[in-house]
């Protein structure tokens, strides 16, 4: 869909739509105060009169408003300019843009008050603007014959400058905005829809578009590199585990190789330490990690940035059966270490033990996992902070800064040495789980145990990857998360 920067007067806007965001702040800048003049004073009248109060998200319809080529003005409002800029500019936007896209084919212009991006680079501003007209109509309605809303015929963006910057940042929020939209159908999309081999599949079509290296593994090439701990898991269900491998190479030789791993467990049961249904229902998502990982490589390789990245996609589906792996069974993993099962729903880091010890033998440099791993991450952090947990720092240190600038939240958790004797087991080298305090800790120490020396990072997103209820701005379902971070971390990698 077509993005445009311009900084003409968004009076003359021919378009369906005009969005104007605005803050609680006393004077309007000159753009919002050209519109507010042509229209007789529309904006401030309705402000005057509290019919809008600028209150965050809240937003007003003005249809066929006089003195101005657009159609229809929607205003949105952020609340207090100073808190969270970044945050409340691309909430507003989506709460806006989302009004905007019911009929196909709509065209829309934005303007934002300078008092709501206080503080933001224009390159912000224009990143978040693409991202969001990417992301804005795409919601979790996905099986439904007709759906709530249709991508834009285009949108254009008022900045009192358009600088080259913004113009890269305007095709690098693109990129973000059209990998989350990839990822959040994949998360929505439904267990019986999307298992190991059609999540395969998905990808070798996705990365052959962008002109990505792509190897498939099967569950016979997966057995011969002895990937026992991640076969265990896939060994209940009818379909075979995959490991997809997908690499870009746009860096030199000397650009370290850097890999993300994505726990893609394509529906979670819990195995025979079943779920109850509430807990169940929504583990579709449990392919999150790989999900992001899969859209984070896409982007990288859309903008064809100067790194060295391959993702690993672990993908199985945990099952019950006959065949189904049970509590007490010792696996012995990729690396020799041997696993005694006692919960088989601590399946994701059996997948993340083989993969990342696959990863690390595979030349990975720099590794970071991503996984919907614990329940317990999710009640320390709750739905929106992703858990950082520093198997090395300096990644870790470069990650949360990425995450600011990408506007997503990231927190450190810790990784101290007594967690580790808790996985003892009597009778092999560990078990998969600890006691229940703690446990999203214990979880990043057993994966600890599968990367040797290689400086690695674990992101627990089983919080922030899924909403379970909707806002103004996004529907409930897959939000896409980490993948903004991640395409920041990599893009300041060069
Ligand atoms: N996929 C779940 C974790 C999860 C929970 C993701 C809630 C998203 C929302 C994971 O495989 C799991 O079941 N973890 C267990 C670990 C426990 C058995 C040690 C958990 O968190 O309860
Ligand atoms: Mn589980
Ligand atoms: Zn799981």
């Amino acid at each position: 869909m077509p993005v445009s920067i311009t900084s003409e007067s968004p009076v003359k806007l021919e378009a369906d739509w005009l969005i104007v965001i605005v803050s609680n702040s006393e004077s309007l800048s000159p753009r919002v105060k050209s519109i507010d003049e042509a229209t007789g004073g529309v904006i401030t009248s309705l402000v005057a009169t509290e019919q809008f109060s600028c209150k965050p998200l809240e937003t007003l319809c003005i249809y066929r408003p006089q003195g101005i080529a657009a159609k229809n003005i929607i205003l949105a409002g952020v609340g207090d300019a100073s808190t969270c800029a970044l945050r409340n500019f691309r909430h507003s936007l989506l709460a806006a843009l989302r009004q905007c896209c019911t009929l196909p084919e709509q065209t829309v212009g934005v303007v934002v008050d300078d008092s709501v991006t206080d503080g933001l680079t224009s390159e912000a501003i224009a990143g978040t603007f693409a991202d969001a007209a990417e992301v804005a109509p795409v919601d979790a309605d996905i099986y439904k014959a007709r759906r709530a809303r249709s991508e834009f015929a285009n949108a254009t963006l008022y900045l009192p400058a358009a600088s080259d910057a913004a113009m890269a940042a305007l095709s690098k929020g693109t990129a973000i905005g059209q990998a989350c939209v990839i990822v959040k159908n994949l998360v929505n999309r439904t267990a019986n829809d999307i298992y190991p081999e059609s999540f395969a599949a998905e990808s070798l079509k996705l990365a052959e578009a962008v002109g990505l290296e792509i190897s498939i593994m099967d569950d016979g090439q997966l057995a011969e590199e002895r990937m026992g701990a991640m076969l265990a898991v896939a060994q209940g269900s009818s379909r075979p585990a995959r490991l997809v491998k997908l690499s870009w190479h746009g860096g030199t030789q000397d650009s370290p190789k850097i890999g993300i791993v994505g726990k893609g467990v394509t529906f979670d049961s819990g195995g025979y330490s079943i779920k109850p249904s509430d807990s169940m229902i929504s583990m579709k998502a449990d392919m999150a990690g790989a999900a992001s990982a899969l859209g984070a490589i896409i982007a990288v390789a859309k903008l064809k940035l100067p790194v060295n990245v391959t993702a690993y996609l672990g993908l199985v589906e945990n099952m019950i059966s006959g065949n189904a792996y049970r509590l007490g069974d010792v696996l012995t993993a990729r690396n020799g270490t041997t696993i005694e099962i006692h919960n088989t729903d601590a399946e994701g880091r059996l997948v993340l033990a083989d993969v990342l010890a696959y990863a690390v033998d595979d030349g990975a440099e720099q590794l970071v996992d991503l996984a919907t791993l614990t329940g317990a991450c999710v009640i320390a952090l709750g739905e929106e902070i992703t858990g950082v947990f520093a198997g090395d720092s300096t990644i870790a240190a470069e990650l949360n800064t990425a995450s600011q600038a990408a506007g997503e939240y990231f927190w450190d958790m810790p990784m101290h040495d007594h967690f580790e004797p808790l996985l003892k087991s009597s009778v092999a080298d560990c078990k998969n789980v600890g006691p229940r305090w703690g446990s999203a800790i214990t979880a990043a120490k057993f994966l600890q145990k599968f990367v040797g020396d290689t400086p690695w990072v674990h992101l627990d997103i089983a919080g922030p990857s899924w909403a379970d209820s909707g806002t103004a701005w996004r529907d409930a379902g897959a939000t896409a998360d980490p993948v903004r971070t991640l395409v920041e971390w990599l893009s300041r990698k060069t």
